[in-house]
C-alpha cells in the first residue's frame, strides 16, 4: 500500500512487498509479511498495531539491523532516496546509517553505553560520518548544538547516561539520532517507557527537529493519540501485514469505512470529553506467527466474518489514498481492488 505519494512530490522511502522471518531450527516465525508503503520527502507515517505485529521488525528491516543468523528479509526491496538498502554494501550501508537515516529505539538504556559519558556517544556518532572533514574543535561545538537542541545544557556533556533520568536519557538518545541530520528518522516506540508529562515533551521535541529540519518521520506506536498529534499518514498493520493505509484525515474520519481492527484500535481509546475509566481491549489474540490462519488473518478475532474470510485472503481495496485489505470492502461504494486500480492507470 501507498501513502504520502500524490505523484510530483519526491519520495523519501519505498517500502515494496517486504517480508521477513525469523527463522531457527525449531520454527520459522513470519514477521512481516508483504507489505508496500512510501512516504514523501518531510512526510511523517505512524505504524500502529497491538504488540508483536512486526512494527519493530520492519524498522529493523528498514536500518539493515535484523539479528544476523535468524532474521531473513525473504522477499521484497526497500528504497532509500532511490537506493536499495538491500542490495548496499556493508560501507554503504555504514553512511547511509545516520546521514540517511536513523533510529530512535524504545528504551533508551539499550542504545546507550553505560561506560561513555554522553558527549563521547554523541561525538562518536559525528566522528563516523564526518564527511564535513570537522576538527574536534568543531566536533565538539556540534555536541554543544545538538544537546542545546534537545534542551540539555552542554555542560552536562560529561556525565554518564545513569546520571540522567529516563526523559533526559531518551533526549540523548534523540541528540545522537539527529547529530548528523538524517533525513528520515524511524522512532520506535520513542516515549513507552517514559511517564506521561515526560512523554509530551519528548514528543513536542520530535515534531519540533522534524520541523526545522525537514527530516521525514516514521512514528512506531500503539497509541492512536500519538498519531493523531504527530502525522500526516498511518499505516495500521496486524499479524504482519498493513491492514488499512491511508492520510490522518482518512483514517481518523469516522464516517469513512475502516478495516475491522482499525475500528477495534479506534475502540480502545477513550474518546475527547468522554469520561471512560478503562480502554476497551480487543477480544482475542493475535494469530501465531509461524501457523498463520488460511484467509484473512484478522478472521479468528473479527465481528464481521464470512465464510470467505476463512478461506480467501483479502485484496487492499483503493479510493484515492485510503486502502483497505478487506473482503466486505468490495461491496463499498468508491473502492476499487488495487490491481484494477493499477492496471487502469498503466492502461493510461
Ligand atoms: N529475534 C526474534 N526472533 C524470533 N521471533 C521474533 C524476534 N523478534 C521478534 N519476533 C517475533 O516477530 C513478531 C513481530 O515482532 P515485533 O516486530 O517485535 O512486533 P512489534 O514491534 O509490533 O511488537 C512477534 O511474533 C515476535 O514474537
Ligand atoms: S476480510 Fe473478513 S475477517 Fe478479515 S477483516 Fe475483513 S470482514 Fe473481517
Ligand atoms: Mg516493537
Amino acid at each position: 500500500m501507498t501513502s504520502g505519494t500524490t505523484e510530483p512530490k519526491e519520495l523519501m522511502l519505498e517500502v515494496k512487498n517486504l517480508t521477513v522471518e525469523y527463522q531457527s531450527d525449531l520454527e520459522t516465525v513470519h514477521a512481516v509479511n508483504g507489505i508496500s508503503f512510501s512516504l514523501a520527502k518531510g512526510g511523517t507515517i505512524g505504524l500502529v498495531g497491538e504488540t508483536g505485529a512486526g512494527k519493530t521488525t520492519t524498522a529493523l528491516a528498514l536500518m539493515r539491523l535484523l539479528p544476523e543468523r535468524t532474521g531473513k528479509i525473504r522477499q521484497g526491496d526497500i528504497l532509500l532516496n532511490g537506493t536499495s538498502v538491500l542490495k548496499s554494501s556493508d560501507k554503504e550501508l555504514m553512511l547511509l546509517r545516520g546521514e540517511t537515516i536513523a533510529m530512535i529505539f524504545q528504551d533508551p538504556m539499550t542504545s546507550l553505553n553505560p561506560v561513555l559519558t554522553i558527549g563521547d556517544q554523541i561525538s562518536e556518532s559525528i566522528l563516523l560520518h564526518n564527511s564535513q572533514g570537522r576538527t574536534p574543535e568543531q566536533i565538539q561545538g556540534r555536541v554543544d548544538e545538538v544537546l542545546n537542541m534537545v534542551g540539555i545544557p552542554p555542560a552536562r556533556k560529561r556525565e554518564y547516561p545513569h546520571q540522567f533520568s529516563g526523559g533526559m536519557r531518551q533526549r540523548v538518545v534523540i541528540a545522537i539520532a539527529m547529530a548528523c541530520e538524517p533525513d528520515l528518522l524511524i522512532a520506535d516506540e520513542p516515549t513507552t517507557a517514559l511517564d506521561v508529562t515526560i512523554q509530551a515533551q519528548v514528543l513536542m521535541m520530535i515534531r519540533k527537529l522534524r520541523d526545522r529540519l525537514g527530516t521525514s518521520l516514521v512514528m512506531i506506536t500503539h497509541d492512536l493519540g500519538i498519531v493523531a498529534q504527530t502525522c500526516d499518514n498511518v499505516a495500521v498493520m496486524y499479524a504482519g501485514q498493513l491492514v488499512e493505509v491511508g492520510s490522518a484525515k482518512d483514517i481518523f474520519n469516522r464516517e469513512n469505512s475502516h478495516h475491522p481492527y482499525t475500528n477495534g484500535l479506534f475502540g480502545s481509546i477513550p474518546k475527547l470529553n468522554e469520561r471512560v475509566k478503562r480502554l476497551k481491549p480487543i477480544p482475542g489474540l493475535m494469530p501465531d506467527p509461524t501457523a498463520l490462519p488460511e484467509g484473512c488473518y484478522f478472521s479468528p478475532r473479527c465481528a464481521e466474518s464470512a465464510n470467505m474470510c476463512l478461506k480467501a485472503r483479502p485484496e487492499v481495496y483503493v479510493k484515492g489514498e485510503h486502502k483497505i485489505k478487506c473482503h466486505k470492502m468490495r461491496n463499498v461504494d468508491g473502492y476499487v481492488k488495487e490491481e484494477a486500480e493499477r492496471e487502469e492507470a498503466e492502461r493510461g
